[in-house]
């Protein structure tokens, strides 16, 4: 057999990273990750890291998990992929039924809301939300609501790299030079209360939601925009947000009653919402499965990916009502056909393996790990706050992101050419723990797995290399 050079260096040589300065890439030898187990990975020298971003936030349960490993192999003695362009198969229809079952509000919700009836399959978030785009386009001119649909979506806003997904998104850095392949939306305030120009607080050693004052303007701005668009004689097909936190634009964790309100105003306007769980969805960012049920939210198109298969393998579904499928139900020669679609839609291992991480989501034991980590990550983040650097600390039970500022008195920001939530990330991998920033955002969202020591250890290394690096 034909020797081949370490991985690292064919990395280097063959590889493109996404979201990567390839430049800087190329100066540094590549961690490869080589093996996982529960929350640690491995490198190829052996080196052990704590996962504290589950892996881009997918991995829910910790890695080589038993009872996820037995399913997906179980599929694949049988099966690894089947067309869903045609045919059906087992794992993908009893995912079905389970994702409809799951998002079922577990509380009273008002009986206007929505029901969830149909799931479309894809294979990753982009693709979850573009499929949900595009559902609400046709629904809105097939229904007679507008011929010209239009999308609001919030400041910041990150919904994944397909064109429709980039349009109704509002990051410049990311989306701004492809502005002139994309198709308009308009975009709203989001409730970043750190810095929110209606917060009249000075900042304070706590979480911005929580000692902000403001008379909620951010939900009045929502209301404005519905008006303005009402006003020039139109509305939206769609409010498109990520409920509960923000994830992208820097783990942007919502004040509680923001979205019950907007979504409320959204509703009275006749516009249909797209909730973006991709990050949220089954993952930690409430106790409910879903961010949009701790709000009493239930949208027309629900978008899960992240941590949909446990964050074992790439897919993705969004689920919408028996209403927009009907709009799509005709005589083959009417061609209301949703024609879309890609060649692993359904496909049977992602889908056995989502079936396990369901299971275990469902488990008496992840529920009580699920408390119990944000309970760790609350106690052990606390010391973070003597640190001049820190700016405000949000957390949303197991998602919370630490902003670092030059000034926490004044929350004058870092500018992003000092790299320095790069800098506190490589140093905290040096010290034997992975995550990724956002800018000057340190996201921590370890597996639900994760013990108490291990948290412990994450939050010592992230205080240590805060220091060292700022
Ligand atoms: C809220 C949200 N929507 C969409 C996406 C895009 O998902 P993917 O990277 O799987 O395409 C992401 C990815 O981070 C996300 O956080």
């Amino acid at each position: 057999m034909k020797k081949t050079a370490p991985a690292a260096q064919l990395d280097q040589k063959y590889l493109w990273h996404p979201f990567t300065q390839m430049r800087d890439w190329l100066k540094a030898k590549p961690i490869v990750l080589e093996r996982g187990r529960g929350s640690h990975l491995w490198d190829l020298e052996g080196r052990k890291y704590i996962d504290a971003n589950s892996s881009i936030w997918t991995n829910l349960h910790g890695h080589n998990h038993p009872k996820i490993n037995r399913a997906i192999r179980a599929q694949l003695d049988k099966v690894s992929h089947v067309s869903a362009l045609g045919f059906a198969n087992a794992p993908a229809a009893i995912l079905g039924e389970r994702l409809i079952s799951l998002s079922k509000p577990q509380s009273r919700f008002p009986k206007s809301e929505p029901r969830l009836a149909k799931v479309f399959y894809s294979d990753d978030g982009s693709t979850s939300t573009e499929v949900a785009i595009k559902l609400a386009y046709e629904f809105a001119r097939r229904t007679g609501r507008t011929s010209k649909p239009r999308f609001l979506s919030l400041d910041g806003a990150y919904h994944g790299d397909t064109i429709g997904a980039v349009s109704a998104g509002h990051i410049d850095l990311f989306h701004k030079a492809y502005s002139g392949m994309l198709f308009k939306t308009d975009k709203v305030a989001s409730p970043y209360c750190y810095r929110c120009p209606f917060n009249k607080a000075k900042p304070e050693r706590a979480d911005a939601r929580y000692y902000r004052k403001c008379n909620m303007e951010c939900v009045d701005k929502v209301s404005e925009q519905f008006e303005k668009r009402n006003k020039r004689g139109g509305n939206y097909a769609a409010f498109i947000v990520e409920p509960g936190v923000q994830g992208p634009a820097g783990m942007i964790a919502q004040p509680k009653g923001w979205l019950g309100k907007v979504a409320s105003i959204a509703r009275e306007h006749g516009s249909q919402i797209i909730a973006d769980e991709v990050m949220t969805g089954l993952g930690g960012a409430s106790s409910t499965y879903f961010a949009s049920h701790a709000e009493k939210v239930q949208p027309d198109y629900l978008c899960i990916a992240k941590g949909l298969t446990g964050g074992y393998l790439p897919m993705a579904a969004t689920l919408t009502t028996k209403e927009v499928f009907s709009a799509f139900l005709g005589e083959y020669e009417e061609f209301k056909t949703f024609f879309h679609g890609h060649s692993f839609t359904g496909n049977p291992l992602g889908a056995a393996a989502s079936i396990a991480s369901i299971d275990l989501l469902e488990s008496a034991k992840t529920k009580k790990q699920r408390s119990q980590l944000a309970k760790y990550m609350k106690e052990f983040s606390a010391p973070l706050w003597k640190l001049d650097s820190v700016g405000d600390i949000r957390q949303s039970e197991g998602v919370l992101a630490v902003e670092l500022v030059a000034d926490w008195k004044t929350r004058k920001p870092f500018e992003l050419s000092k790299q320095v939530g790069i800098r506190v990330c490589n140093n905290m991998a040096n010290r034997g723990v992975l995550t990724r920033p956002i800018g000057n955002v340190i996201v921590v969202m370890p597996p639900y797995c994760t013990t108490q020591s291990q948290v412990k250890k994450i939050f010592t290394v992230l205080h240590d290399s805060i220091k060292e690096s700022t």
